[in-house]
């Protein structure tokens, strides 16, 4: 368990994780409630990515790409995702079994479909600021990813 004191602790563990070579090809889920800060942690690991300009959310569209240098980025939110035909029909398949970056909010909405996550970040808000945060990786890649931030 970890706790973000502010958005600076929020966005240090983003730059933590962007150093890891193996995010390259990794499925991250964010679970927490609205407000929790989801979004706010997937904003400072793209910039710490290198990603440039604005940065747009998902909403309606469920999934927005991005461009880092060398790297391609989904960010998935499946808060309003309720049709499983979408899955095929927007190429989100595709997009599994492309390389790259993968970051979904509310995964539970689409678990039938997502392959299994690498890193579940759970972000449970205590105050203003305070956020506490448990971390699972149950796959090999996840748990080296986790490994290496600690080292
Ligand atoms: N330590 C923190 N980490 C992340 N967000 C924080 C933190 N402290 C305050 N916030 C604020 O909490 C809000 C989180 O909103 P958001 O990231 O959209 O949540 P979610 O995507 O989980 O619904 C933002 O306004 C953000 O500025
Ligand atoms: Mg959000």
């Amino acid at each position: 368990m970890l706790t973000w004191h502010s958005e600076d602790d929020t966005a240090a563990f983003a730059r933590a994780l962007a150093a890891q070579p193996l995010l390259a090809n990794a499925f991250l889920t964010l679970h927490g409630d609205l407000g929790a800060g989801k979004t706010t942690l997937v904003r400072h690991l793209l910039r710490a990515l290198g990603v440039q300009g604005r940065i747009k959310s998902p909403t309606y569209a469920v999934v927005e790409p991005h461009e880092a240098p060398g790297l391609a980025i989904w960010h998935f939110d499946f808060y309003r995702f309720d049709d499983p035909r979408e899955w095929e029909d927007a190429g989100f398949r595709d997009i599994f079994a492309s390389p790259g970056l993968k970051l979904a909010e509310w995964p539970e909405k689409a678990a039938a479909l997502t392959p299994p996550s690498d890193l579940a970040i759970h972000i449970e808000a205590i105050d203003d600021t305070e956020r506490k945060v448990t971390l699972h990786a149950p796959t090999p890649l996840g748990r080296s990813l986790l490994q290496g931030m600690t080292a």
